[in-house]
């Protein structure tokens, strides 16, 4: 037989996406598709020495598998970070680290979500989350939202219509902090009012909050999570954002059953101990500073940005203005379709988030998501500018 051969269409497991994903491969020069942040804000001489010491310290614990729930220091500084800055009360046994937030999301859903499953989640929402929740064969309905991100009363509406027609939600997956695409950010009240409305259902939330540490504006609210005196909420947070997603560092923090049941699908799959050991020594010492560092740089490119789509785009285009997070969201005029448009802004050499990722109903047509936080100011303003003079081209801001 000749080698390489073997036919495994007829192998591959059901619901597992097309190989390109429907992805287009490739980075552009004007990449705006993915939230990235600043390659030069990376700390790579403070990891260095971070790792130095920490080598010294543990570096022959090495040859050791890590605990199955993830570094035991690592895990007592993210119980101690989530007190001081998110108002949560969790202890380091109710936490595991996993590969950033999207395996800790991975792990949830995989935990909760059975085919068939109706999974609330907002009108927008974060394109992986829905993908791993399709996978999963759940079905998705999205509840309207306004700047300060799901609305109570239609989250209400949501779960009766469902009980009416004898459904109930499985859970009600939400980021109420810089809101993935929308940068919607909840104030404490909203927090209370979404957080009841679930209990009431006895609808369990699970709370991603990777964008808490990018406030650059406005005034912090605590998690849902530390508002919650039931335990019905599940939390996830991330070091993609403040140190790198090559890190692959996040963790998730739920009640001790809900662990208990995550450890047992979640063995041998540990993050990496030297990842997490330099990055542990690393943010001990140098966590606010450096985060200090990131908020300033991506208000100055959030601004830029802003101001670009304003002047390029004008009063045709409806955009955010977050205080925090590293996207713009952006509503074009009806009728325009910026999937459709994007295989022909890629070979102009831009690129950004169509609409339809964003939607549980893939149908946000006229929408777009802009990330700004790994380009330079100058690539973001002649980006913008090259994407206001295609879409004008294409006759998307008629
Ligand atoms: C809302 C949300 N959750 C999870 C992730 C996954 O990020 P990571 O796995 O790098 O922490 C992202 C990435 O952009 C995100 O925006």
């Amino acid at each position: 037989m000749a080698r390489g051969v073997f036919d495994f269409s007829d192998r591959i497991a059901k619901g597992i996406p097309s190989p390109s994903g429907g992805r287009p491969g490739g980075r552009v020069r004007h990449d705006f598709t993915t939230a990235f942040p600043d390659p030069d804000s990376f700390p790579a001489d403070g990891l260095l020495e971070a790792l130095g010491r920490a080598l010294k310290d543990e570096g022959r614990d090495l040859v050791y598998y890590p605990h199955p729930q993830g570094h035991p220091a690592m895990r007592e500084f993210i119980a101690g970070k989530l007190e001081r800055e998110r108002g949560m009360k969790v202890t380091p046994d109710q936490i595991i680290l996993t590969t950033g937030s999207g395996q800790a999301v991975a792990r949830y859903v995989e935990l909760l979500t059975d085919p068939g499953d109706v999974i609330i989640t907002e009108k927008f929402s974060y394109s992986g989350t829905m993908g791993i929740m399709r996978r999963h064969g759940a079905r998705l309905v999205g509840v309207d939202m306004d700047a300060e991100g799901l609305l109570p009363d239609a989250l209400d509406d949501t779960l009766k219509g469902l009980e009416t027609r004898g459904e109930r939600a499985k859970f009600i997956y939400v980021i109420p902090t810089f809101q993935n695409p929308t940068g919607a950010d909840m104030g404490l009240e909203r927090r209370r009012q979404v957080l009841a409305v679930a209990q009431r259902h006895g609808v369990p939330i699970f709370e991603d909050d990777c964008y808490a540490d990018l406030r650059f504006g406005g005034e912090p609210s605590p998690s849902i999570q530390s508002l919650d005196e039931e335990g019905s909420t599940l939390y996830c947070g991330s070091f993609s954002k403040i140190v790198a997603p090559g890190m692959r560092l996040g963790f998730m923090a739920a009640p001790p059953s809900v662990i208990e049941s995550v450890k047992a699908i979640h063995l041998g799959a540990t993050p990496s101990q030297f990842a997490a050991l330099a990055t542990l020594y690393y943010l001990r010492d140098h966590l606010d500073e450096h985060v200090q560092e990131l908020r300033d740089i991506f208000r100055a490119k959030k601004d830029t940005a802003v101001a670009a789509v304003g002047e390029r785009m004008g009063s045709r285009v409806e955009c955010s203005d977050p205080d925090g997070g590293l996207y713009l969201w952006l509503r074009l005029p009806e009728g325009a379709d910026t999937a459709a448009a994007l295989p022909k802004a890629r070979e102009r050499q831009i690129s950004y988030g169509p609409g339809t990722n964003f939607s549980p109903g893939q149908d946000a047509y006229n929408y777009l998501r802009l990330c700004y936080g790994h380009l330079t100011h100058e690539t973001i303003r002649e980006g913008i500018a090259s994407l206001a003079e295609f879409f004008e081209e294409e006759g998307l801001l008629k």
